[in-house]
């Protein structure tokens, strides 16, 4: 069978740590061919590390060598990247968030309709077990039509310490874009893409710029600090749903919190841990899943995904599309706390 050739851009913790022992798991579909990343000593490290043949000082040599290509550098070159992979033929897969505007996720679809490439982007938590089973469940219709969706993304003084995540410049924004946009995009997969229509978004960072913070993920200078620690919002769809949503990387809370469920006409749902909440023969009636052991890492459920997708077995299950709605969402959230009014989206 052919086999998919890898490339890697941007070799640091995201890379060594998801992507490529995924792609080494499926030995038998992909092979890691090339890795570049603006250190050359971590490209070198990781080429060393996981036996990865050719390493490159610029991206435009390893598209020569490659089928496609994982990008985990800074959310500031994504749109870069991905547009020039697609326009040399490489199918992508981007990290999250796919970009920091919607301008630029418009013109990585656009690369990548014209190019006729796949490009998909990590959103990691669609193939977690609990999600998938509430996907199933979203669609056979076990909570009728929703109604309110809730949602929160919660760390307890966990701003992280390492690469540039507390750079505005480089990343975007910080807990929104960074852990919030996960259980966002999770939540617009659940509803089937519903249509936003208003946005109300308030940010925070009093608690990271304030000296001599306890953090759990290492130091970050509070003097540099230019992105969010808290994010709250109030979405509203057009089909009259809504949604509710909190995150933070530095909540003063008693223990970190992923959450999201949604309430629906016959019933509700909540994914982490999965349940469900309906009536049934008088009563209330509740149901959970046990997730056996041994289900595959979403990281590699991800992984074998794409590489399928890419050799034509089977269908991304995060499109360029969807993911784009994700960063406008975001895009949204930011400016109506800049501008403290909600923002009507078209
Ligand atoms: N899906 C998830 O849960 C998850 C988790 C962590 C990070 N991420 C995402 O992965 C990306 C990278 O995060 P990380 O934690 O690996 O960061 P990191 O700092 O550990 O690694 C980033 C690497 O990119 C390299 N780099 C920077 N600019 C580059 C450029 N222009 N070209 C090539 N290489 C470049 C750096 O030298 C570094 O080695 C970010 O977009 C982040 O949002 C996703």
């Amino acid at each position: 069978m052919t086999r998919l050739k890898m490339g890697i851009i941007g070799a640091g913790g995201i890379a060594q740590g998801r992507h490529i022992p995924s792609f080494r798991q499926l030995e038998d579909s992909v092979v890691l061919t090339a890795v570049q990343d603006l250190n050359k000593d971590r490209a070198e490290e990781a080429a060393r590390l996981f036996d990865i043949p050719h390493v490159f000082e610029n991206y435009e040599d390893l598209f020569q060598k490659v089928d496609a290509v994982t990008i985990c550098t800074p959310n500031k070159f994504h749109a870069e990247i991905a547009i020039a992979a697609l326009n040399a033929g490489v199918h992508v897969l981007c990290e999250k968030p796919m970009a920091i505007t919607t301008e630029e996720c418009t013109r990585m679809i656009a690369a990548a309709k014209k190019n006729d490439r796949l490009l998909s982007i990590g959103y990691h938590y669609r193939f977690t077990p609990e999600a998938q089973l509430a996907k199933k469940a979203m669609d056979n219709q076990e909570i009728g039509d929703p109604l309110v969706t809730r949602v929160q993304a919660m760390r307890r003084r966990k701003v992280p310490g390492w690469g540039v995540f507390t750079n505005k410049d480089l990343q975007g924004g910080g807990s929104l874009i960074d852990f919030g946009c996960h259980l966002l995009d999770l939540a617009l997969w659940l509803l089937d893409d519903p249509k936003p229509v208003e946005v109300m978004g308030k940010t925070y960072d009093r608690l990271s710029k304030t000296p001599g913070q306890v953090n759990d993920w290492g130091a970050f200078d509070h003097e540099t600090f230019d992105v969010d620690d808290h994010v709250t919002s109030y979405i509203t769809f057009d089909n009259g749903l809504s949604l509710q949503f909190e995150c933070s990387w530095a909540a003063n809370i008693k223990d970190d919190d992923t959450k999201l469920s949604i309430s629906g006409v016959d019933g509700g749902l909540s994914v982490y841990p999965f349940e469900l909440y309906q009536a049934k023969y008088g009563a209330l009636w509740d149901s959970s899943a046990k997730i056996r052991e041994g289900e595959p890492k979403p990281g590699l459920y991800q992984a074998k995904n794409f590489v399928d997708s890419c050799l034509g077995q089977d269908e991304l299950i995060v499109k360029p599309e969807q993911a784009l709605q994700v960063t406008k969402l975001m895009e949204a959230i930011y400016l109506s706390s800049e501008t403290g009014t909600s923002v009507k989206l078209d």
